[in-house]
């Protein structure tokens, strides 16, 4: 069953490209995905910039808080020598220059720690005080204010000409370092309570980010889970489809391809049985036409010319009469004489229908008298050669008598030649026949073109029944060549 997912993608793809499809998807999926991650890294990252940023305050605070404590100590240390001047006497001048500074340090980082308004060499800083060290500063404020305003009495009076200047600073002198050690002591604690809220915002910021990374991870895991693996599984789905489709065009070309040849073949079946029939139709129709010329031959022979012969018999009966007169006996004679005529002339016409000398002895023999009989009526002379030519099988020496017949005609009707040459040749597989004249030859393709007669036609269909081929070479002024082979 397919799933419902499934279904959906294939609904889309009927109505979008499938490349269109896929891409759109994939887009969108990826967009997605990466967006999330993005987000979320960019959060890691202000995250970290912020808390950077919170740490290097914090590292500043309570660096100044410290030194407060610091001051706190060097401030009393400073007073002491004041007051004392017996024991510093050369350094007066400086330390009372000292102690202005430091008080002005002092009360500047103080109030600075204490209002949140801390700024050194320009750069801001943020002070984040809890209630904790809200309250802390009000509980050291009385201390620190006891101990400037005695510092602060001490710096004025002491460049004073006051009489027993000495005695008058023993009681500030007193005050500060009555608080000093309380002083030191809370500001221990204020520094302790700066660094422990420090190391608390250190660890959050730690949670924050771990929390963070387990909600990438997650998303990742998501990602992975509802976009990635459907993309991998469409994809994986797209190529099955394309290899599918691949397959089934492979197919079809291949149905395709078969049909083509089957139906190729089929026409050349069809073709080689027509071209079949026809050589069976045209054999049949030249074996009759042979044994119609045979039959005309011998009626012409047993009939009209046994009849002439009797004729001529009983013409020699009458010639023994006495005529009437010498005019009669010279009508006679000239009978006689076209009766001779008229016999050799039935002779010569049974001869070509069908001799009876190729049946009897052979194409040589019957070819050779054809060629005696067209010498002696006409002015062409014959070289005629026959080479190892024994008797053939009936089919082969009709078709070479026909042949010779038909070329010997049309030498004599168009080639004015005054040499005809023949030649039988009979090689182991093969007869081939030569018919040369030396007339005045033609142009082969412009025969070929007109309709003309049917020798030509004639003598190649004849070779070719016999599975042999036929071929003419005519030039003009040069006489014209017909081959002839014939396989046995
Ligand atoms: N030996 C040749 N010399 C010169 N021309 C020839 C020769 N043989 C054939 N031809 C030419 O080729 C033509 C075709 O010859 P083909 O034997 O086919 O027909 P035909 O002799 O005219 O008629 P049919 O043979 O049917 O009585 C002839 O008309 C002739 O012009
Ligand atoms: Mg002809």
């Amino acid at each position: 069953m397919p799933s419902k997912k499934t279904l959906q993608i294939v609904d889309y793809q009927a109505t979008k490209p499938l490349d269109n499809q896929v891409f759109n998807r994939l887009t969108r999926l990826y967009i997605m995905a990466l967006l999330a991650v993005a987000i979320l890294s960019l959060l890691g990252q202000l995250l970290i910039q912020v808390f950077l940023n919170s740490l290097l305050d914090d590292s500043h605070v309570v660096n100044i808080a410290g030194r407060q404590r610091m001051l706190s100590q060097r401030l009393s240390k400073t007073a002491v020598l004041l007051c004392r001047p017996q024991i510093f006497q050369a350094d007066a001048k400086f330390y009372s220059q000292d102690i202005k500074e430091i008080i002005n340090l002092w009360e500047l980082s103080h109030d600075a720690l204490k209002n949140n308004n801390l700024r050194t060499e320009g750069r801001a800083y943020t002070v984040r005080n809890s209630e904790k060290t809200d309250s802390m500063f009000r509980e050291i404020d009385p201390i620190f204010r006891v101990i400037l305003a005695n510092a602060k009495l001490i710096n004025a009076t002491i460049n004073k000409p006051i009489k027993n200047q000495q005695e008058f600073l023993q009681k500030p002198l007193n005050q500060i370092l009555a608080h000093e050690r309380l002083f030191l002591k809370m500001m221990d604690k204020i520094v302790f309570q700066y660094d422990l809220e420090s190391r608390e915002r250190v660890a959050m910021t730690k949670k924050i980010e771990l929390y963070l990374f387990i909600l990438l991870f997650s998303i990742l895991i998501v990602e992975g889970a509802f976009i990635f693996r459907p993309i991998a599984n469409n994809i994986r789905l797209v190529i099955k489809k394309i290899t599918d489709s691949e397959s089934i065009l492979r197919q079809t070309n291949e149905v395709l391809l078969a049909t083509q040849k089957a139906l190729v073949q089929a026409t050349e079946d069809k073709y080689k049985l027509q071209l079949a029939e026809e050589k069976v139709r045209a054999a049949s129709l030249m074996e009759g036409q042979e044994s119609e010329r045979k039959r005309l031959a011998q009626d012409l022979h047993d009939g009209i010319g046994q009849m002439l012969t009797g004729l001529r018999l009983h013409s020699e009966k009458v010639k023994s009469f006495s005529f009437i007169n010498a005019k009669q006996e010279k009508s006679f004679d000239e009978l006689q004489n076209l009766i001779q005529e008229t016999i050799e002339a039935t002779r010569t016409v049974s001869f070509n229908l069908a001799p009876s000398v190729l049946s009897d002895f052979g194409v040589v023999p019957a070819i050779r008298i054809l060629t005696e009989q067209v010498a002696k009526i006409s002015d062409l002379k014959f070289d005629f050669q026959a080479l190892n030519v024994r008797r053939l099988p009936e089919g082969i020496e009709v078709c070479l008598y026909r042949i010779t017949q038909e070329a010997i005609h049309n030498a004599v009707k168009y080639s004015k030649a005054s040499l005809i040459i023949i030649q039988i040749t009979d090689n182991k597989d093969v007869v081939k026949l030569l018919v040369a004249d030396n007339g005045e030859g033609f142009e082969i393709k412009s025969i070929r073109k007109s309709l003309g007669g049917s020798g030509l036609k004639n003598m190649q269909a004849r070779a070719e029944l016999l599975n042999g081929s036929f071929k003419i070479q005519s030039k003009i002024g040069k006489g014209t060549t017909i081959k002839v082979e014939i396989p046995k």
